[in-house]
């Protein structure tokens, strides 16, 4: 069992350091021609580093709630401090996949292209909200471990 949730908490720190890092790297890489050399090369390898890294995150997660008892209760619209706690983490990790599917089609689409003001608009829009809710989702995640401790 603990091998799992090992191999969660190593998606996990992959997952959003990767995305702590390409939001650096938004603020810090303002250089135009230098984020046309960049982003084509380091975009797609990031892109699938990450969908990999969600991947894991969202096999290993049902499988701890599986193994823990938690997934029955859970689908069963049952109601404790623990189960809301996860619900509500699943809610918003829902969201950040929505938004990433969004951020990924853009991206994809528009590596090689110029984007149109609305696909710039919902390619940073959506990276800047998975980066906060990956911080919520986290905040969620140690709550429900300080109930079960
Ligand atoms: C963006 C996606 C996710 C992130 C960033 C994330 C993050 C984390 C982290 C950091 C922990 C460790 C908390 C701790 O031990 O203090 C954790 C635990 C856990 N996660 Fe996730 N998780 C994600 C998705 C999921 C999904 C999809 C599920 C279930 C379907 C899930 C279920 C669980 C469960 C049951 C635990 C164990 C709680 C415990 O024993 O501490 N997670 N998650």
């Amino acid at each position: 069992m603990n091998w799992i949730l090992y191999t969660h908490l190593i998606a996990a720190m992959a997952w959003i350091g990767g995305s702590i890092f390409m939001f650096a790297l938004g603020i810090l890489l303002r250089d135009k021609e230098k984020q046309q050399a960049v982003y084509p090369v380091v975009g797609p390898i990031f892109g699938y580093f990450e969908l990999a890294s969600l991947f894991v995150l969202l096999i290993s997660g049902t499988w701890i709630a599986y193994n823990t008892g938690v997934l029955t209760p859970l689908l069963d619209g049952n109601h404790s401090k623990i189960i809301d706690i996860l619900r509500t983490k699943l809610w918003i990790v829902l969201v950040i996949v929505i938004a990433t599917i969004a951020h990924f089609y853009i991206a994809f689409k528009t590596n090689t292209t110029q984007r149109s003001k609305l696909e710039n608009l919902v390619s940073r829009g959506s990276s800047l909200l998975i980066f906060f809710l990956n911080l919520v989702v986290v905040y969620y995640a140690i709550l429900i471990r300080t109930i079960i401790t």
